[in-house]
């Protein structure tokens, strides 16, 4: 997909006494599903949104959406598989907002639902290049922006991550992945006040639960907007003492 160059800084006022009141956050997939649902809801908590994604019209949606909700936000065109990419967005995001406070690794793609044995090797890399990398990617080329007084890594993970199920290929491997990463330099990041959480959303009413379970009735799940209290805790001061954790976002209790 091409880049449009395309970049827009919306501007208004917001209300005071909210939990995420200056902080600027970061949000990777943000065009539609759960990352756009939490660039609403932190844009409402007073953080300042920076959200990226493939698709920079559902981008500009979302960030209308936030803007007339009196938020704010800015948005770039941003394959997270592709690095250059990544530090483009991640360079205009400090060049405008200043430090970045948090950042949610929240873009994935499903890819194919079958057997390992009978997975093809370019589905393997296109699911890993995007789940895998975009993360690596995305967390190394944030770190230099982020605040000097520490803030919030939160990636988004899967309960295929936690425990092993059939037929879920790359995706359940980057799953397990992204638990690893997250422990590693939850540890590695706790010198420099920087905590990183994870956060297994559930069932949760998006396009990708709908490909992976196409004969669901999306009516019976919990809506994007339902599973985020976990994230506003996670990535605000009330947390502050809190990393190396594994969440489940519809199962949340504070720790
Ligand atoms: N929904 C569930 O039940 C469920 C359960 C467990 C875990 N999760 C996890 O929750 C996260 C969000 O999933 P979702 O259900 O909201 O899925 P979704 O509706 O399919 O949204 C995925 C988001 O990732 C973005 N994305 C995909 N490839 C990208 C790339 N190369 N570069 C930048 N952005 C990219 C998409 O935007 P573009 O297409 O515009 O790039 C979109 O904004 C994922 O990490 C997923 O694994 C979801």
């Amino acid at each position: 997909m091409q880049r449009s160059g395309e970049s827009s800084i919306f501007l208004s006022q917001t209300g005071n006494s909210l939990k995420l009141t200056n902080k600027v956050a970061v949000i990777s997939g943000a065009s539609r599903g759960i990352g756009k649902a939490l660039s609403k809801r932190f844009a409402s908590e007073g953080a300042v949104v920076c959200m990226c994604a493939r698709h920079v019209d559902q981008l500009r949606t979302a960030s209308l959406e936030i803007m007339s909700s009196g938020g704010k936000s800015f948005f770039e065109q941003t394959d997270i598989s592709d690095e250059g990419q990544v530090r483009d967005f991640l360079a205009l995001c400090s060049s405008n907002f200043g430090p970045i406070d948090i950042l949610v690794n929240n873009a994935g793609i499903l890819g194919p639902r079958v057997p390992l044995s009978g997975y093809l090797s370019q589905e393997w890399t296109k699911v890993l290049s995007v789940n895998l990398n975009g993360l690596f990617y995305m967390t190394r080329n944030a770190l230099p922006f982020f605040a000097p007084a520490g803030g919030s890594i939160i990636n988004v993970s899967s309960s295929v991550g936690k425990i092993a199920q059939p037929n879920w290929g790359a995706y359940g491997v980057s799953k397990f992945a992204a638990e690893g990463f997250s422990q590693a330099l939850s540890i590695e990041l706790r010198s420099k006040g920087i905590r990183v959480n994870s956060v297994s959303p559930g069932a949760v009413a998006t396009e990708m639960r709908h490909q992976a379970y196409p004969q669901e009735d999306q009516r019976d799940l919990r809506k994007p907007e339902e599973i985020l209290d976990v994230f506003v805790y996670l990535a605000s001061d009330e947390s502050k003492h809190v990393t190396g954790k594994s969440f489940d976002a519809q199962h949340f209790t504070k720790g």
